[in-house]
């Protein structure tokens, strides 16, 4: 049977670079039946929802979702898709690989280069959602479970095996007790898992990190404190446009570029698609096409080795003709 993907573009500039990911994937995986699904701010304006049940349907009819971005709603009411799909699907694993690829932004150039992962939780933490706010007080219930810090760990452990490196846990234990308990979850799997580990506090790690990103491999660490590092770890390879994710649980995979709808580009043509397509390379690892990730990543690497670059990046070509070159990089390479 065929491998059916969902695809959502969404909004803003998630209509621009999905095309482009797309291109590439039906060139690469002919065979793929792709469902595209309207989700988003669009809709939301049109139908009074930004997500239905029916889209949700059709998302479980699929293997996996490729998905753009989408422009929050100006509604206090709204609930964020993101999080109701990290829930829906158990999508536990948030999956950031950064990699120095050559290009930086003008402002900062990391002095070696770097390749390391950021895993973060993604469904419990700070992100818990309970939550109570009076005149005088605000408190936000920060929740970490045993199976929630051991299966994050864990997956962790398992990008660490693929290339014998070690983890590093960064984590608050010196002021949280709920990351003394996230601490000891993570070093008795990492033992378990036989995986070398170090650890680091949140702070000291973010100074570390723009310091000497090519000391760490694989981050794994809470949902806050992991949102927070993965932007800041996006900015040591040349932008939020570069940068792809994998959303996984043991069942379901989403696959998205970090960035978000970016209105303050859409429509002109010129945002990045390399978040996109790297995401969709992580997507075609997942689903064991080893071939065209390979491929796709060369691609990339061909796009950058030969300036075909968007504006962020200091270039002056437009999304499409990246695309386009990276498609004729593959017409020309795949056998
Ligand atoms: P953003 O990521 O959309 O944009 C931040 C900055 O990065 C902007 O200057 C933008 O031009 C630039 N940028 C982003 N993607 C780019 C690309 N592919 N190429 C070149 N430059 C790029 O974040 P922002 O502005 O905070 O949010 C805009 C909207 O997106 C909001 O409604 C927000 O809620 C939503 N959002 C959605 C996400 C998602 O769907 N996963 C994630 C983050 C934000
Ligand atoms: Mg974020």
């Amino acid at each position: 049977m065929s491998i059916r993907v969902a695809v959502i573009e969404g909004d803003g500039v998630g209509q621009e670079i999905i095309p482009v990911a797309v291109d590439l994937l039906r060139f690469l995986e002919p065979e793929f039946e792709l469902v595209p699904v309207e989700v988003g701010y669009g809709k939301w304006k049109r139908a009074g929802t930004a997500m239905d049940d029916d889209d949700l349907e059709l998302m479980r009819e699929c293997r996996c979702t490729l998905f753009g971005a989408i422009t929050t709603p100006p509604d206090p009411e709204y609930r964020s898709v993101l999080l109701r799909l990290r829930k829906e699907f158990d999508l536990y694993a948030n999956i950031r690989p950064y990699r120095y690829m050559g290009v930086h932004i003008p402002q900062y150039r990391p002095l070696k280069p770097f390749n390391f992962t950021i895993v973060r939780e993604n469904t419990e933490g700070l992100y818990s959602g309970i939550e109570e706010i009076t005149e005088e007080r605000a408190t936000t219930m920060r929740v970490l479970t045993r199976r929630g810090c051991a299966r994050i760990v864990k997956a962790a452990c398992e990008i660490a095996k693929q290339e014998n490196i070690e983890i590093t846990i960064v984590h608050k234990a010196n002021v949280l007790k709920s990351d003394v308990f996230f601490k000891n979850i993570a070093v008795q799997t990492a033992v378990k898992q036989n995986v070398p580990y170090g650890e680091a506090y949140i702070d000291a790690m973010a100074y570390h990190l723009i310091l000497h990103p090519e000391k760490y491999r694989v981050i794994v660490t809470t949902n806050l404190f992991g949102d927070i590092l993965s932007d800041l770890a996006a900015a040591l390879t040349g932008g939020l446009g570069m940068c792809p994710s994998a959303n996984l649980g043991d069942e379901y995979g989403l696959f998205e570029p970090v960035h978000g709808s970016a209105p303050d580009i859409a429509g002109r043509g010129i945002a990045n698609p390399i978040g996109a397509v790297l995401s969709t390379k992580m997507m075609l690892e997942w689903l064991d096409k080893n071939n065209s990730a390979t491929l796709l990543g060369e691609a990339v690497e061909h796009v950058i080795e030969n300036r075909v670059l968007t504006p962020d990046l200091g270039g002056d070509i437009s999304t499409m003709e990246v695309g386009a070159a990276m498609l004729k990089y593959l017409e020309e390479h795949a056998c």
